[in-house]
């Protein structure tokens, strides 16, 4: 086992990554803790018991499975779920499953009782590399993606690679498409790592490593004003396309791959990336026009002044932020240098 700390504002969490780690779950967990566990509807029941089984006075909160669940409704039922079985502030609340999850759950538990300790247990790739890392939680609403959220760290990240063996590989493909952004903002290696298919021979290494680029981010700017917008390559018009199709056509993952193809202006590189996308079996294209994607850009958080911020790739491993002028295709107007302050 490995484990990475990312240091936060006002505290340092550790994030352990290894194999069969939840069969070792009561080693991380403390059985006199009054815990909370929350997953959602598809998750595998064996991951499910195993926590159980450590911590058999936990209560249980499931709800549906998939995008929708990121939302008002489910952030109230879970809530009263909670008041109604008295859950004090001194519980803490489990996340187990994918991004969903994370998100959904640790919402819940920056808002409940103003704030209770919560612990990630990320299953899907996605929710591995990237969002049980970061602190970043919140929910969708009126069809705007993490709408209303917060930054807020849990006090553990438990990644048991072992899980991904049950993740289904079209899920399996959308962590992959964010792991390709890390490399294409950050790490040129990564990439070589994995036009060689070393995720197939050794995705623990590929995970850490990617683990490692987001807590670069994270550390160095974590309530996103600066430096960790680049994590946002292809989320322009990424989160513009998942909205448009209303969260339904493509996962998080795979709208961000389509998104990275077009943010990606120099030809090259973007035949490269397409390429690599499409080894995972990721889409590179989908037929809506840029401009009917407008009236989704226009809500996206980075953008300032009706113009659109967006993160653009200098060559593979250096990314930057700049503002663009979208219409039918994307024009950068103005490179947007480190530490100005976007705030
Ligand atoms: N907070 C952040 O920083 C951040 C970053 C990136 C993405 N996100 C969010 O993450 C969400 C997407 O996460 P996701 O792709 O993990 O989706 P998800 O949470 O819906 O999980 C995908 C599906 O896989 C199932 N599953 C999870 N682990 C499994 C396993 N080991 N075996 C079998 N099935 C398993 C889930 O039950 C679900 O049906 C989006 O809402 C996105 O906005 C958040």
């Amino acid at each position: 086992m490995k484990t990475i700390h990312i240091q936060s504002r006002h505290a340092s969490y550790p994030v352990h990554i290894g194999e069969n780690l939840l069969d070792q779950i009561h080693t991380f967990l403390d059985a006199k803790t009054s815990y909370v566990l929350i997953h959602d509807s598809r998750i595998p029941q064996a991951y499910v018991q195993k926590i159980l089984n450590a911590l058999p006075q936990c209560l249980e909160i499931v709800f549906p499975q998939g995008e929708n669940a990121k939302s008002m409704a489910q952030w109230d039922k879970i809530c009263t779920t909670m008041l109604e079985a008295n859950v004090l502030k001194n519980a803490t609340i489990i996340a187990l499953g994918g991004g969903v999850t994370g998100d959904l759950a640790g919402f819940v538990a920056a808002t409940y009782m103003r704030g209770i300790d919560f612990v990630q247990i990320p299953t899907s790739l996605l929710a591995q590399i990237d969002s049980s890392v970061g602190g970043k939680v919140g929910i969708n609403h009126h069809n705007t993606k993490n709408a209303i959220g917060a930054i807020y760290p849990p006090k553990m990240v438990i990644v048991d690679v072992n899980t991904l063996k049950t993740l289904p590989p079209r899920h399996l493909a959308n962590g992959v498409a964010e792991m390709i952004k890390c490399g294409m903002i950050a790490d040129q290696e990564l990439i070589e790592q994995l036009e060689g298919g070393l995720f197939d021979r050794q995705p623990l290494a590929l995970i850490r490593r990617t683990i490692e680029i987001k807590k670069h981010f994270v550390e160095i700017d974590e309530y996103d004003r600066n430096e960790r917008q680049l994590l946002n390559f292809g989320h322009t018009l990424g989160h513009a396309i998942e909205a448009h199709y209303r969260y339904e056509r493509y996962l998080h993952g795979e709208a961000v791959a389509i998104g990275m193809v077009h943010a990606t202006l120099d030809h090259a590189i973007k035949h490269r990336l397409m390429d690599l996308l499409r080894q995972y079996n990721l889409p590179t294209t989908d037929h809506v026009a840029i401009r009917d994607l407008l009236p989704y850009i226009a809500k996206d958080k980075k953008n300032r002044d009706h113009q659109a911020r967006m993160v653009l790739i200098k060559v593979i491993g250096s990314a930057y932020l700049s503002d663009c002028v979208i219409d039918n295709e994307i024009i950068p107007i103005n490179e947007v240098k480190p530490n100005e302050h976007l705030g």
